[in-house]
């Protein structure tokens, strides 16, 4: 007996960033977009909790208790007086550590997945808060399509999407820490009065209507000067994407993702193959949006 998620990745069409908290967290207002980069995760019964990964990066992730999917099973089991024994196997092709949510979408996923197994029955609001209590993007995880994220992000209003978007994403060597980045934004703001954050009407409009032009003139990421401050040199693949004639550039999250908005699927191909062939990322990847989230196969 086994059960298995698929999960998507995401890119932030919009993280409007308000200054830091009392309790160290910022207030957001982070338009989620999930894209079709997906993780696949298993969960079997088992003596006991253990996790394994596969797939280019594996090697990247941890595979003990501070991953989110081992965090969820243990979660839900202790709500329901259970024992988390189970295996947890992810394979992996959402980029680690990239600004993807990719940590986020394995927890989201062993939550569903133990439910199932454990035939729980739990309802869409006990899973909304245990991806709440697990991280700020994990509720977005469960939930995909498109979604305005307030407060640390994990308070969603779901979005409507009237088109497909095409994207092409650069994927970087090496992670960035999430906090790293959120503590150079701080830095980058010392004395700036910051205003409260708000996805501007131009963007929701361009996603309900599934404009491709419009929402490339609305994108916007704060974190991204704290990201390139971080790693200069995601600057020279921003231009390399934008050359190559993608209509929008921008960090993915907290990066060093960065993300590109082409208008069709021919034009993603294109600047993904330029962004390969040059030394500016690791590897580039063509994605769709919006795509459905937690989904069990
Ligand atoms: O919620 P999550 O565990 O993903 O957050 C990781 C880190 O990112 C936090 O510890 C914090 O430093 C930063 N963060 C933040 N404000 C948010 C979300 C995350 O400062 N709204």
């Amino acid at each position: 007996m086994s059960v298995t998620v698929r999960v998507p990745a995401k890119v932030n069409v919009r993280l409007a960033v308000g200054g830091a908290r009392p309790d160290g967290f910022h207030d957001l207002a982070n338009v989620f977009l999930a894209v079709s980069l997906y993780d696949e995760v298993t969960v079997r019964p088992a003596a006991s909790l253990t996790i394994t990964c596969e797939g280019p990066d594996a090697h990247q992730v941890p595979l003990d208790r501070t991953n989110l999917a081992a965090r969820a099973a243990e979660l839900l089991a202790a709500r329901h007086g259970l024992s988390p024994d189970v295996h947890i196997h992810i394979a992996k092709d959402i980029p680690v550590a990239g600004g993807m949510a990719g940590g986020s979408a394995d927890g989201a996923g062993a939550l569903l997945a133990c439910d199932a197994l454990w035939d729980l029955g739990s309802s869409r609001s006990e899973l909304l808060a245990i991806c709440a209590e697990l991280g700020s993007d994990v509720p977005f995880s469960l939930v995909g399509g498109a979604a305005l994220g307030t407060g640390r992000g994990e308070r969603l209003t779901e979005l409507a999407v009237g088109g497909e978007f095409h994207w092409v994403f650069a994927v970087a060597d090496g992670g960035l820490s999430t906090p790293a980045v959120y503590g150079e934004f701080d830095r980058l703001n010392e004395g700036v009065e910051v205003p409260d954050p708000a996805a501007s009407p131009e963007l929701l409009d361009a996603l309900r209507t599934g404009d491709a032009t419009a929402l490339a003139g609305a994108v916007a990421n704060d974190l991204q000067p704290a990201a390139l401050s971080l790693r200069p040199s995601l600057a020279q693949t921003l231009a390399a994407g934008t050359a190559a004639g993608a209509l929008a550039a921008l960090v993915s999250g907290s990066g060093p993702t960065t993300a590109f908005l082409t208008k069709d699927a021919d034009a993603a191909e294109e600047v993904a193959e330029v962004l390969r062939s040059s030394s500016v990322c690791r590897t580039a990847r063509v994605a769709t949006s919006p795509a459905a989230g937690a989904t069990v196969l």
